[in-house]
């Protein structure tokens, strides 16, 4: 029997991939857990405590408490916030990862997720269609985290025998809860903004590309991955998963089609460098070949159920 620790269950994956761990494993083996309080409907159908990850004294002692063998860690300073606070940043994500490799090496918690991004890329790589293996060259504090994390990752596997599994996600799409300080927060807030306003100013240009995934199809791929067999897997630093590709330009254009009187202007921020430096689309062919990622939705039938979604629940 498997027994799951989530951390960062009050986050934008969190929230939505704690329900469906519950839904396969059972609600009593999924332990929730973050810095902040979790919505309701995760409190109420499992287990949830305050953890910090960065206390590895507690979380070890959290693990063992509870028999976990499983970890999904979620907890991350996201893009546009790290370049806030570069070195704070670089320790918090660096330190998360650290300690749950720490925690698999040491106790039974020996299967570890861990989310790597697209911005383990940079101006250097090939922009479009960009291969599994590349030039990596980033250049933000989130993409140096997320670049070292996978290596480290990678390492732990191959030393320690740790069950370490990731993707490199790409912006993620949901309503269910708000992005988390990313530069593809725009592909959501954009529907929000919609239903409440008819208007969006965006912080990245019209033409801005960038390689979108809908959440439910990222939670589904996260699960598969974990559930892989391991000799089918041929890869241990990340995989990459490419989802849909699309600009403000054309979200826009997708949610005009049910709001004709939708508005949206452009005024770039700090943001557009950082999207600049990231790959357009992305080639997920390996991924697909490994354990059989294969995402349902592209952007006119992510925006029908965007809209919809959002209005029920601002109604
Ligand atoms: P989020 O910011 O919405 O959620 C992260 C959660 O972690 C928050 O609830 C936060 O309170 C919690 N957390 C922060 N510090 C913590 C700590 N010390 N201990 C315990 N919990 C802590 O982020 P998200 O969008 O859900 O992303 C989750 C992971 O996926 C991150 O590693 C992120 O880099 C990665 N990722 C996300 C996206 C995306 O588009 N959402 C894309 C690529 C990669
Ligand atoms: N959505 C994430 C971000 O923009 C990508 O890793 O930070």
């Amino acid at each position: 029997m498997e027994r799951i620790l989530v951390i960062g269950c009050s986050g934008q994956i969190g929230s939505e991939l704690t329900l469906e761990l519950r839904r396969i494993y059972g609600n009593e083996n999924v332990f929730a857990t973050d810095i902040k309080q979790a919505a309701t409907d995760i409190v109420e159908s499992g287990p949830f405590d305050i953890l910090d990850v960065l206390d590895y004294s507690n979380l070890v002692h959290f693990v063992v408490r509870n028999k976990i063998t499983q970890v999904y860690n979620l907890a991350a300073v996201l893009s546009g916030n790290a370049e806030k606070i570069p070195q704070k940043a670089w320790e918090i994500n660096m330190k998360a990862l650290m300690n749950t490799l720490e925690l698999a090496r040491e106790t039974d918690a020996k299967k570890l997720f861990w989310p790597s991004s697209i911005a383990v890329f940079g101006p250097t790589t090939p922009r479009y269609n960009t291969p599994q293996l590349t030039v990596m060259e980033p250049n933000t504090v989130y993409g140096i985290s997320k670049l070292a994390g996978e290596r480290w990752g990678e390492y732990y596997h191959k030393r320690y025998g740790v069950d370490y599994r990731s993707l490199r996600y790409p912006g993620l799409i949901s309503y269910k809860t708000e992005a988390g300080g990313g530069t593809t927060d725009y592909a959501v807030e954009i529907y929000y903004e919609a239903i409440r306003n008819g208007s969006y100013e965006c912080f990245l240009s019209e033409n801005t590309a960038l390689p979108m995934m809908f959440m439910s199809d990222a939670i589904k791929a996260t699960i598969d991955l974990m559930e892989a067999a391991p000799e089918n897997l041929s890869l241990r630093s990340s995989y990459n998963v490419g989802g849909m590709s699309f600009t403000p330009k054309e979200v826009a254009a997708a949610i005009r089609k049910h709001m004709p009187s939708f508005e949206i202007t452009y005024k770039p921020d700090f943001r557009q460098a950082i999207a600049d430096s990231w790959p357009a689309s992305i080639d997920d062919s390996v991924a697909r070949k490994d354990w059989g990622l294969n995402d349902q939705h592209k952007l006119d039938s992510m925006t029908e159920l965007m809209l919809n979604e959002i209005r029920l629940k601002l109604a």
